[in-house]
């Protein structure tokens, strides 16, 4: 049980404990099979990501490799499960509708939560038939404050699990053909100015799900986020505990620097990948969260594939804060 004692300074509420929380991040499962796209669906740039498919992303991307990633994952009861994007290949409907179906088997809405990658918006698909059916996995659950609302696009939302929340952001838009950009709209980032503030003056251990690396120099040009040397300006000046992202396709860990400490920066790779070496192979992180002697400390083990065709096993563990 949660027991805390009245403010030390303004806005400042200080946690003697907590439950321990622990969180799964799951991204870039790039669900397979792909179904087979009509001659009218393949336009434009679809037709050459089926044709890079079909050259060498069919045989990356494990159906059997992910279910196994899954299995584990459930196996160890995380109390959320945090998606973090391209969930499908080509952002066909039928794929965001058996991407819905993938989310319904790792659990329901309220213990998921979901970010859109570039790949769910390959080309532009109407919401409804698009990411619009991932919606309940994107909902806010941070009741009614303004000061917590999410922008127009409905991010970022913000999800709470008593003094963990969860801050979704939305990266993905259609780019040219060998693009794979992302963009945090205005609306987002003055959003998020208001967000991390107010998550962090009752001291909540906040964690930013996001796809493109949020940091500058994490990835080339053309598959970068646009606004990635502002996103980090406010990581640093507002602060965020944990910060976790997906589309390198790499397990990586940055830390940055922030005024009360730093914020780790956690990349991770597809949960499907079945080829490269370990830092390449399908993966997904366990964070576990507590608060103790007077701060938040958290630890990630690392679970996945360490030789292609091998079994799912303990890669790392390792303390990130505390
Ligand atoms: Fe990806």
């Amino acid at each position: 049980m949660k027991i805390t004692i009245k403010p030390s300074r303004p806005g400042l509420q200080l946690i003697l404990s907590t439950p321990m929380f622990t969180l799964a991040h799951l991204t870039d499962p790039h669900l397979a099979p792909l179904p087979s796209p009509r001659p009218r669906e393949l336009a434009g740039k679809r037709l050459l990501g089926y044709l890079n498919w079909l050259r060498s992303r069919k045989a990356i991307h494990s159906a059997r490799v992910l279910d196994a990633i899954v299995k584990d994952m459930l196996s160890r009861s995380p109390d959320h499960i945090a998606v973090g994007g391209d969930l499908v290949n080509l952002s066909l409907p039928r794929e965001f509708s058996d991407a819905r179906a993938w989310l319904e088997t790792l659990g329901p809405p309220d213990e998921v939560s979901v970010v859109p990658g570039n790949h769910d918006a390959y080309v532009h698909v109407e919401r409804r038939e698009g990411i619009g059916q991932w919606k309940a996995y994107m909902r806010t659950h941070a009741g009614r404050s303004k000061k917590l609302a999410a922008g127009p696009n409905g991010f970022p939302y913000v999800r709470r699990f008593g003094d963990i929340a969860l801050i979704g952001l939305s990266t993905a838009i259609p780019t040219p053909p060998f693009a794979a950009w992302g963009r945090l709209d205005g609306d987002q980032l003055d959003a998020l100015q208001r967000i991390l503030p107010t998550l962090g003056e009752e001291a909540l251990f906040r964690i930013v799900l996001i796809h493109h690396p949020p940091l500058l120099g994490l990835t080339k040009w053309r598959r970068s986020l646009r606004e990635a040397a502002h996103l980090q300006e406010l990581l640093v000046s507002l602060g965020a505990e944990l910060v976790l992202y997906g589309h390198n396709h790499v397990q990586a860990i940055n830390v940055l620097p922030e005024r009360s400490g730093t914020v780790p920066v956690i990349g991770a790779p597809s949960a499907s990948s079945c080829r490269g070496g370990t830092n390449r192979l399908a993966r997904y992180n366990l964070f576990r969260i507590w608060f103790e002697h007077g701060r938040w400390r958290c630890e990630m083990t690392g679970r996945g594939l360490r030789t292609p065709g091998g079994p799912v096993c303990e890669l790392e563990k390792r303390l990130l804060t505390g």
